[in-house]
C-alpha cells in the first residue's frame, strides 16, 4: 500500500470511528467499534484487535480476525513487550522477533502500540497483524497512538 493510500485510508478510518463513537462512553463498545472499523478500512489487516490488562496480565478484548490467544503474560511475545516496555512496536517479520506468539501462522508482520490512560496507566494494547511482511511503518504508528489517545485516555481500565 502506497502511503499516500495509507495515509487516505487512515483518515476515512479515523473520521468515521469519530462520528459513530459520539458520546459514547463504553469502553467494550469502543473497542469492539474500532476493531470492526479498522478492519473495514485497512486492507493489511489481517488480525485487528485489544489485549486488555485485567489483574496483571494481557486478557483478549474485542477483535476482527482469526482465533487470538487468550491471554499473554507482561513482557511475553510482541504484544507483552509492547505493554512492559510501554513503546509502540513495528515488527517487520514477526519470526524474527525472539519471542513472538504465532496464535496464526499466517500472520508475518505486526504492529502493537500501548493504551496508556491520562494518568499514565497501563489499559492494554491494540495489536494488528498482517500476512505481509513489512506492512506497517511510521505511518501507522503515528494514527493509531492518535486514535488511541483520543478514545482511552479518560478511561480507568478496558474491561
Ligand atoms: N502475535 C502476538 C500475539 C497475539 S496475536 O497475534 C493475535 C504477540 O506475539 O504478541
Amino acid at each position: 500500500m502506497q502511503s499516500n493510500e495509507k495515509r487516505a485510508a487512515y483518515q476515512s478510518f479515523i473520521e468515521t470511528v469519530r462520528a459513530v463513537l459520539e458520546d459514547e462512553k463504553h469502553p467494550v463498545t469502543k473497542m469492539a467499534t474500532i476493531a470492526c472499523l479498522g478492519k473495514q478500512h485497512l486492507p493489511t489487516y489481517f488480525w485487528v484487535g485489544f489485549y486488555c490488562m485485567v489483574e496483571g496480565e494481557l486478557v483478549v478484548g474485542p477483535y476482527q480476525g482469526s482465533l487470538g490467544c487468550l491471554r499473554i503474560a507482561l513482557g511475553r511475545g510482541v504484544c507483552g513487550a509492547s505493554a512492559a516496555q510501554r513503546k509502540t512496536l513495528v515488527v517487520e517479520d514477526v519470526h524474527a522477533f525472539a519471542d513472538h506468539i504465532a496464535c496464526d501462522a499466517a500472520s508475518n508482520s505486526e504492529i502493537v502500540v500501548p493504551i496508556l490512560n491520562k494518568q499514565g496507566e497501563l489499559l492494554g494494547v491494540f495489536d494488528v497483524d498482517s500476512t505481509e511482511f513489512g506492512s506497517f511503518d511510521a505511518i501507522d504508528q503515528e494514527f493509531l497512538e492518535a486514535l488511541m489517545n483520543e478514545h482511552f485516555s479518560d478511561c480507568d481500565r478496558l474491561m
